[in-house]
């Protein structure tokens, strides 16, 4: 049987009602840009995820970048501090927004944001610290908040890939002005194509937000201020209002499998599993490989497909070489980029898949 990284399949068939009656109403409406599907689904994910306010936009770079403008930031030119180990999308939002990345380490066992090599790299360009929930796993909020507010820093959220998480039962608003979130297919909450949400507890943030997705325009012809065309689509807001109330269900789904990788890799030394706590959405299943390249085409050769999130630290991609750090200056997300591998892992993935990866994984070692 061959293994995919992700299949969108089923969670279309488990709500294929409701995001069709969403499509249906939609299609009666006619309004395809800012329409009453969006309106509806910014309440909903607002409540759901325990924020005040949801603004839908039109990726989860788009919302990084209008985070940091909504924090009056945009072309200041300051300094960011983001991991060496995300997306680089992450890195491309703060260059997006006129502002400049400057890379801090990873912690060695989560491979989060480690606060004191962070905090050692503030300098006085340094505007703000954001923290990336790689993998599914807040970043420690309680420390790097308190960080930021003792260095008069702002602190922002890119949750791309945390989707119904929270920090010991609080929502990630309640740490920052704004939090950032990817639709992007393969999210634990995806839709069909690009989108983005940006969360916050403030109306005033949430306003700013609105003016900055749609030209600087309030509902009229006026551009009140420089700003971007960046709204999610009425089309994708029929899927994700389908997908929303699943969230938790799928996420619950997500733990189980990741902790029958966890016992069915248990003992495959030198393969070990990226840590992680209970507050896990379980986005990946990421583990760190030896001799990694080998063993994801041995899985390959099986059927069985995986990812590298990510191969290169930022510091060390073309795009981001003028960012003031090189080669060993960030040696924790350097080595990790060696060996880190995604497994397969989905809501519906069947939990024998778990055993045949682990299989596989277990004889390529077993052969090396
Ligand atoms: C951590 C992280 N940041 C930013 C992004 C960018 O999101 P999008 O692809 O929706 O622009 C992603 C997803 O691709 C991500 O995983």
């Amino acid at each position: 049987m061959n293994i995919p990284m992700v299949d969108l399949r089923p969670l279309l068939a488990a709500t294929e009602p409701v995001w069709r009656a969403n499509l249906e109403a939609l299609f009666e409406r006619m309004q395809f840009v800012l329409g009453e599907q969006v309106a509806a689904f910014e309440r909903e994910l607002a409540q759901s995820f325990g924020a005040g306010y949801a603004v839908a936009v039109g990726s989860g770079t788009a919302a990084i970048e209008l985070s940091l403008r909504a924090a009056g930031l945009g072309e200041s030119g300051a300094e960011i501090i983001i991991p060496a180990l995300t997306s680089p999308f992450t890195a491309q939002a703060v260059l997006a927004a006129g502002c400049k990345p400057r890379f801090a380490d990873v912690l060695p066992d989560s491979l989060l944001l480690d606060p004191q090599d962070a905090e050692s790299r503030i300098r006085k360009r340094t505007a703000a610290l954001l923290a990336v929930h790689l993998y599914g796993q807040p970043a420690n909020l309680a420390e790097l908040s308190k960080l930021a507010r003792r260095r008069g820093i702002a602190l922002l959220q890119d949750a791309c890939q945390a989707h119904g998480a929270q920090l010991d039962g609080r929502p990630f608003t309640h740490f920052s002005r704004a939090v950032a979130s990817s639709f992007y297919p393969t999210k634990n909450l995806p839709c069909l194509g690009d989108g983005g949400a940006v969360l916050t507890d403030s109306r005033s943030v949430a306003q700013q937000l609105r003016l900055l997705r749609d030209g600087g325009r309030r509902s009229d012809q006026t551009s009140r201020i420089r700003a971007l065309n960046t709204r999610l689509d009425e089309m994708q807001a029929c899927y994700l209002r389908a997908f929303l109330p699943k969230l938790g269900e799928w996420n619950v789904r997500r733990a189980r499998l990741a902790a029958l990788y966890d016992q069915a890799l248990a003992g495959c030394e030198p393969l070990r599993p990226v840590a992680r706590t209970p507050d896990s959405v379980c986005h990946l299943y990421v583990v760190r490989a030896p001799r990694r390249d080998h063993l994801r085409r041995h899985l390959a050769q099986h059927g069985i497909s995986t990812g590298v999130h990510y191969p290169v630290p930022l510091h060390l991609q073309p795009a981001f070489r003028d960012c003031g750090a090189k080669r060993g200056d960030l040696p924790i997300a350097e080595r990790a980029c060696r060996q880190i591998l995604s497994l397969p892992l989905w809501p519906y993935m069947p939990e024998g898949a778990v055993e045949q990866v682990a299989a596989r994984i277990r004889e390529f070692y077993r052969r090396s």
